[in-house]
Order: structure tokens, then sequence, then C-alpha cells
């Protein structure tokens, strides 16, 4: 008989203590989602640091702003809903990814040609820009057309994947192509129409704020966010009626700037605020009738997103009244794109990264040995660094807009800072808190080179 206290009950200890499961894996899926989180967002917090004084003084066409601008919108946003697209697509659409074999590479195009396009604007050397931009559209065309192909041969299509998401692929595919063209024409100049009154930048920023990252959120959550809580939608011609306030808001836009018509461009601006209010009250809707009450920061985050629409409609409309101007008048417009991008899409891009298992499995892999207690866990959608992100990033969009707004140059830097720790935040909890784990053995690791 083993005596109590002696090796042999240390020897139980040490093994319970010991995973009980395989080893971490770590799948090519996986890249474009962890390239956004571990590189592209803690890029975009130093480069906001880096450039929010130029931001404050109006400078937003400056070469190190585009810079940071794409970070954000490639790096970041982009990247991590093509890395979620190919993660969840065989789950949602019932399908294998269509030519999934090729995603590696299409990984590495876009990543290569997004480096090139951002190094391209921070020296100002817009043909460098523009060569990087023909590979982000040639790996953006490639991937939309992977999902409409395997959209397209999944069983159950219409429910599977709403309007608004082909619509918003669309997008995609027509903004990296515009903003190529955009950029190779800042250095030849073969069509300066388009730099008056910034007649191309709109079309560009409806294409790629309002199409690809409007569409795809209002998308993702109709999809997912009801499905993931256990509520019904209140009503399915609400979603409907976003998709068309949305995009005519976008062909508005193009009618204004076209024809150079003032009132065309307080039409969008009211389509767009109409949308956004419609949205609000659906997601309101779908969060007070979720099934669990267990702490969970997708509820906090979609809950921020339907601030933000609140607070976008409101500008919207102000201004399209004449209510609300500013002097100059981009100086309202950064707040509004500050708003947008580094409020409303990054609040429900972050909300959306705890669903997505591979994420959590890192975290949780790394801090709890005992791999069945994982799922019991309570808060096991709302890791304790997550709150700390939360709040990090929401009052880094309140202080960068106020700042923006009063030209408070320190203001706008303290807003960027905040934005910068929630995103080292969320990189070490969802990217890299694995690897201390890993190199001291506690936890065996291995890569798979398969894609899912
Ligand atoms: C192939 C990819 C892309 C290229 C080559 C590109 C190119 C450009 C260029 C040349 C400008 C400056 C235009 C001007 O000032 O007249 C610009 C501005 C901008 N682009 Fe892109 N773009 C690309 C993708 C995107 C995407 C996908 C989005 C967002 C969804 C986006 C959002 C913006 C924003 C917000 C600005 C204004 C920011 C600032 O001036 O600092 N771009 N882009």
């Amino acid at each position: 008989m083993p005596l109590a206290g002696d090796a042999g009950t240390r020897g139980a200890l040490r093994e319970r203590a010991l995973p009980t499961a395989g080893p971490l894996a770590f799948t090519i899926g996986n890249w474009f989602t962890w390239t956004a989180v571990g590189i592209g967002f803690p890029g975009v917090g130093i480069s906001l640091v880096a450039v929010a004084r130029l931001l404050a003084r109006g400078a937003w066409e400056a070469p190190p702003v585009l810079a940071s601008t794409h970070i954000a919108t490639l790096g970041w946003v982009t990247m991590t809903i093509i890395g979620a697209a190919a993660q969840m697509a065989p789950a949602l659409l019932g399908a294998r990814v269509r030519g999934e074999a090729t995603l590696p590479y299409l990984y590495g195009v876009f990543t290569v040609s997004a480096a090139l396009l951002v190094v391209g604007f921070l020296g100002g050397r817009f043909v460098l820009a523009a060569v990087g931009g023909a590979g982000v559209a040639l790996a953006s065309l490639w991937f939309v057309a992977l999902m409409l192909w395997t959209a397209r041969a999944a069983r159950s299509r219409p429910a599977s994947m709403p309007l608004h998401l082909p619509v918003a692929f669309v997008c995609l595919g027509l903004v990296t192509l515009w903003g190529t063209m955009l950029a190779a024409n800042l250095s030849l100049g073969f069509w300066p129409g388009l730099l008056v009154g910034h007649r191309g930048l709109v079309v560009h920023l409806a294409l790629g704020l309002g199409g690809w990252f409007g569409l795809m959120v209002v998308g993702t959550f109709y999809r997912l966010v009801p499905l993931i809580h256990g509520a019904r939608v209140a009503s399915r011609s609400r979603g409907l009626a976003v998709l068309l306030l949305a995009g005519w808001a976008i062909v508005s836009t193009f009618g204004g700037v076209a024809g150079r018509l003032d009132w065309s461009l307080r039409v969008a601006a009211l389509s767009a605020a109409a949308a956004l209010v419609l949205l609000a009250v659906e997601v309101g809707h779908v969060l007070q009738h979720r099934r669990s009450r267990a702490p969970d920061l997708n509820v906090r985050h979609w809950y921020a997103v339907l601030g933000y629409s609140i607070v976008l409609a409101g500008v919207a409309v102000a201004w399209s009244l004449g209510a609300v101007r500013s002097g100059p008048p981009d100086r309202l417009g950064e707040c509004v794109a500050v708003l947008f991008l580094l409020g409303w899409v990054t609040q429900a891009v972050i909300g959306q990264l705890y669903k997505i298992a591979p994420f959590l499995m890192w975290y949780y892999r790394s801090t709890i040995p005992d791999v069945p207690a994982i799922s019991r866990r309570p808060d096991l959608y709302s890791p304790p660094v997550g709150s700390g992100v939360f709040w990090a990033s929401n009052t880094g969009v309140v202080l960068m807009t106020i700042g923006i707004w009063e030209r408070a140059a320190t203001i706008a830097e303290a807003g960027a800072v905040a934005i910068a720790l929630s995103a080292f935040g969320l990189a070490y909890m969802l990217a890299y808190r694995w690897i201390p784990p890993v190199l001291s053995g506690r936890l065996a690791f291995e890569w798979r080179w398969r894609i899912s």
C-alpha cells in the first residue's frame, strides 16, 4: 500500500497538472487571423501613436497617415475577415472551401502586397503603393472567387449566406481595384479630375468603408449573432431594408460625386443614418433576447456597435440638415472615419474574434492544462484581459475623436496610446499567450500543415 504524503502522491499531483488532451495545433487556416491579431492590430496602435499629431493638425493625407490607415483597413480588418471566412465557411455553409489548397499562396500574395503598399505609402512612393495595391487586388479577387464558388456549391445557400455578404465581397474587389488606380493616379496624374474635391477618394471610401466593411459587419451580424445567442431577429425584412438603404447610400454618393450634386450626398447621409438606426434596433433586440446571461464579451462589443451606430446616424442626420459643420469640412470627415473604422468596425471585429474557436483554445490551453474543464468555465467567452481591451479601445476612440475635433494633439495622442494598449492586450491574449507554456514544455505544440 502506498503511504500518504510520499513520492506516489506527488507523482499523482504532477500527473493531474499535465495536459489531458493532445498538442496545441496551429493550422494554415489560422495564419490570416493570427497575423491580423498578432501583427496587424498592434501595428495599427503603434502607427496611430506616430500619426496622432498629424491627425489633430488635419494632415490626414500625409503619407504616414495613409500608411497607418491601410495597416488598419488591410492588415487588421480585411485580414481578419478573410481568415475568419476561411475558417468558418465549412461550418456555416456545409461545404469545404473550394480551392482551399490555394489559401497558403493567397496568404503570401496578400501579406507581401499589403506590406509593399504600406511601405510605399510611408515613403510617399505611390508607384510602389500601386504595385502593392495590384497584388492586394489580385488576392482579394481570388478570395472572393473562392467564397462565391463555395457558396454556390453549398447545400443551403440562401439561408447560409445573407445577401449582404456577396455584395460586400463584390465591393472588396472594386475597392482594391479602385484604390490601386488612385495610387497610380497620384503618381502618374492620368485622371486629374479625380483629385478635385477628393472625388476619387470619396468613391473609395463609399466602396471600402460602406460597401466592404459596412455590409460585411451587417451580414456577419445576421448570419452569426442570432445563431450564437439562440435568439431570433425581430424582422427578416428589416435586414433587407438595411441592405437597400446602405446600397442606396453608396449609389447616391457616386451620383453626388459624378454630378457634383450636394443634395445627392445629403440623401446618401440620410440613407446611411436610416440603415444604422434599423441595424441598432435589431442588434438591441437580439442581445436582449439572448438565451444565456453568462459573461460574454461578444455581447459587450455588439452593444458598443449599437452605440456607435446611433452616434454616427445622429452625425449623418445633423450634417445632411446643415446643423453640424466643421472648418475645414475634412475635420468632421476625419472624426467620422475614426468613429466608424476604429469604433464601429473594430468593435464588431474584436467581438466576433471571441467566437473563433482556435483563439479561445490557444488562450485557455495555455492557462488551463485541464482541457475538459475549459468548456465548463462560466466565463468561457469573457477572458479577464478582454475587459481591459474593451474599455481601452473605446476610451481611445472617444479621446482620438475629441482630440481631432478640438485640434488637441495631446488628447489625440492619449487616445492613440489607449488604442495601442488595447491592441497589445488583445494580441497578448489571443496571439501570443500560448508561447511561454510551449517554451517551458508545459504545453505540447504542433504545426499542422493543413488548412483546418
Ligand atoms: C488595393 C488596396 C488599396 C489601395 C491601393 C488603396 C489606395 C488608396 C489611396 C491612393 C488613397 C489616397 C487617395 C487620395 O487621397 O486621393 C487611399 C485612401 C484611403 N483608403 Fe485606400 N486603398 C486600398 C484599400 C482600401 C480599403 C480596403 C479600404 C477600406 C475599407 C481603404 C480605405 C481608405 C481610407 C479610409 C482612405 C483615406 C485615409 C487617409 O487619407 O489617410 N483603402 N487609399
